[in-house]
């Protein structure tokens, strides 16, 4: 198993890891369990994503979560007290109001238990950046594919992929770096564009669906185990290392037969009492059990 560090990890330590030799590691997760596999894996950051809307609650997109939703998986999430860094996604809406509210919101993830923010937007978020590094809280930044503005973009599209969109992402970096964001996740984005970027932010880059140039990469937790759903169509950069929905349904269905064959529970299984005990209970004493029941 990969060696872990001692003590939690900051979004200060994240930040040192800019341009070192071993890419940084973030996973998704979304309640005690999964944070549990995540940080005994190893995995530096934890990140309880809006994407919980689409793999958990089952809505279709993101748009769906609010602050209290994400506050209550933030919670799950930190009282396990893993060494990971919890990153907590600002959910839609919660950040495009007024900067008051976003530091509201912001700081409502925080005392749920986060230790950054991640927030999606370049150039037109860097207000809300300010406001929220001002009440000393991290952030993180996300462009390329951002899911809370499909309906503008028009869909889950690959984002940068013209000079004139691919120059645009890599001004929103630079701009979020100058801000003072600690990293900035790269999604969906071709690997020309992500290298560019990483080359040119002093903070580091996590790609998903951005190619191996980037500082780290992310998965949601979902994708990464086979636990997405049968109808689901994983994008191209899903790399499953389990298949466990699979897995659950079989011994799910291995279950419902044990019942089924009386098998299940076994004697092993049931808490018993002395036969004395069940004997003056008329269990065993030849009361039978049809008067007992009434
Ligand atoms: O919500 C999420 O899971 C995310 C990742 C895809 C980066 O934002």
């Amino acid at each position: 198993m990969t060696s872990i560090p001692a003590r939690r990890i900051t979004a200060p330590d994240v930040a040192a890891r800019k341009g070192g030799e071993t890419p940084l590691v973030m996973v998704t997760a979304y309640d005690a369990p999964s944070a549990r596999t995540v940080d005994a894996a190893g995995a530096d950051l934890i990140l309880v994503g809006d994407s919980v809307a689409m793999v958990v609650l089952g809505f279709d997109d993101t748009l769906q979560v609010t602050t209290d939703d994400m506050a209550h998986h933030v919670g799950a999430v930190a009282r396990t007290k893993p060494r990971a860094l919890v990153v907590a996604d600002l959910p839609w809406l919660s950040y495009h109001v007024s900067d008051a509210e976003t530091v509201h919101n912001a700081a409502r993830l925080v005392r749920a238990g986060a230790g950054a923010v991640k927030l999606e937007g370049g150039r037109k978020r860097i207000d809300s950046v300010r406001a929220i590094l001002d009440a000393e809280i991290p952030v993180m930044g996300h462009i390329g594919l951002t899911p809370q503005s499909i309906h503008a973009l028009g869909g889950f599209k690959v984002q940068g992929k013209e000079l004139d969109a691919a120059k645009s992402l890599a001004d929103d970096a630079c701009a979020l770096a100058e801000a003072g964001v600690f990293a900035i996740v790269l999604e969906c984005v071709p690997d020309a564009v992500a290298r560019v970027i990483t080359e040119s932010v002093t903070v580091p880059t996590i790609g998903i669906g951005a190619g191996r140039h980037c500082d780290g990469q992310v998965l949601v937790w979902h994708d990464l185990l086979g636990f997405a759903g049968p109808d689901h169509r994983a994008p191209k950069f899903v790399r499953a290392y389990a298949s466990l929905e699979a897995a659950a349904t079989e011994s799910i269905e291995q279950f419902c037969a044990d019942v089924r064959a009386g098998t299940y529970p076994a004697s092993a299984e049931t808490y018993h009492m002395t036969d004395r005990m069940a004997d003056a209970l008329g269990l065993y004493g030849g009361v039978a059990e049809p008067e007992l029941a009434q």
